[in-house]
């Protein structure tokens, strides 16, 4: 390692086969694992860095880049950049890089696999069976939901939105959507129909959320929101977790306001062990693995070390979150 190389902080250690190239370019320090955001490793280093190599849960606020004179670029091994201040980076022309498309099918998957183990009750059946409660053939056992001819609200018809619409038509749901823009042409495509947020709400069995968390979406999904649901519906959030007020959330899954829930996401994140919900078997929770396969995982390290090393090297990011500062 020579000090003339440019000198990036990444927050997080990534496995070596995923980041050797990046190894090799620059003059890495990395951040404690167990911390998140600029800890105080990467703290100190910050008025020499080039480059930022970041996570999705790692914040980096507008203090750290007043810190920062020389840094060309922050990229993120994730599509969403909202713990980032990207206003802020446009400001100082400084690129935010992010993942898009690779993680589409993949969040998709993840999404739908959510949706059938709530409406299903996997979770609840494979427990009773392996704790003896599985006794014989019971007419009225753990009697779930049908996919089949219900309604799908999705919120924020973006790539992943489409991608989820896309499977569930072919389970035979009806699709209805909120978004911020017409949508003519996936309206066509998922033979859906776009409606008011309030309209969602009141007429879908399962609402899926997918839109990003900005200030309008956050807490969108709050007291007053549960309150037009039906009682019977289900709620999966594979986007933010601070789209959902998370209080308003327990109530309205122990009062029987809806009828379940599947969190990919939470609020906070991740959701301490004692939190109610984990209490609830009406609600299934998986720590954020939208993404994770060994094949997404990798291919959005391989697009977060291209776009860091294009930020460095002056030249415009592949995948760029502000792509303004170009213009
Ligand atoms: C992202 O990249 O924003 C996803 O949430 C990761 O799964």
């Amino acid at each position: 390692m020579t000090n003339n190389k440019p000198l990036v902080l990444m927050t997080h250690e990534l496995p070596e086969d995923w980041v050797g190239e990046l190894l090799d370019d620059y003059q890495v320090i990395t951040g404690f694992n167990e911390k998140r955001g600029l800890d105080s490793r990467l703290i100190k280093h910050l008025d020499k860095a080039e480059g930022i190599l970041c996570l999705l849960d790692d914040p980096i606020p507008a203090e750290a880049l007043e810190r920062a004179p020389d840094l060309k670029v922050i990229s993120s091994m994730a599509v969403g950049v909202d713990n980032i201040d990207v206003a802020a980076c446009t400001r100082l022309s400084i690129p935010v890089g992010h993942t898009p498309g690779v993680l589409t099918e993949g969040t998709a998957d993840l999404t739908v696999a959510l949706l059938l183990a709530v409406c299903r009750r996997l979770p609840t059946a494979s427990e009773d069976a392996r704790q003896g409660r599985w006794k014989n053939w019971d007419p009225t056992g753990w009697l779930g939901m049908d996919l089949n001819n219900s309604t799908v609200g999705i919120v924020g018809l973006g790539k992943i939105g489409t991608a989820v619409g896309e499977r569930l038509a072919s389970f035979g749901a009806r699709i209805i959507f909120n978004n911020r823009s017409p949508q003519p042409e996936k309206e066509k495509k998922l033979n859906a129909t776009q409606v008011e947020l309030d309209e969602l709400l009141r007429t879908s069995d399962f609402i899926c959320l997918h839109a990003p968390l900005t200030e309008e979406t956050a807490n969108l999904i709050n007291e007053q929101a549960f309150q037009k649901m039906k009682s019977s519906a289900i709620l999966i959030n594979a986007a933010r977790g601070a789209i959902v007020d998370t209080q308003a959330l327990t109530r309205a899954l122990k009062e029987g306001w809806i009828w379940a829930a599947g969190l990919d996401v939470t609020d906070p994140e991740p959701l301490p062990p004692n939190h109610p919900l984990y209490k609830l078997d009406n609600c299934l929770i998986t720590p954020h693995i939208g993404s994770a396969t060994f094949q997404i995982r990798q291919i959005m390290a391989n697009i977060a070390i291209e776009n860091l090393s294009a930020g460095i090297k002056g030249i415009r990011l592949p995948y760029c979150a502000n792509p303004e500062i170009y213009t």
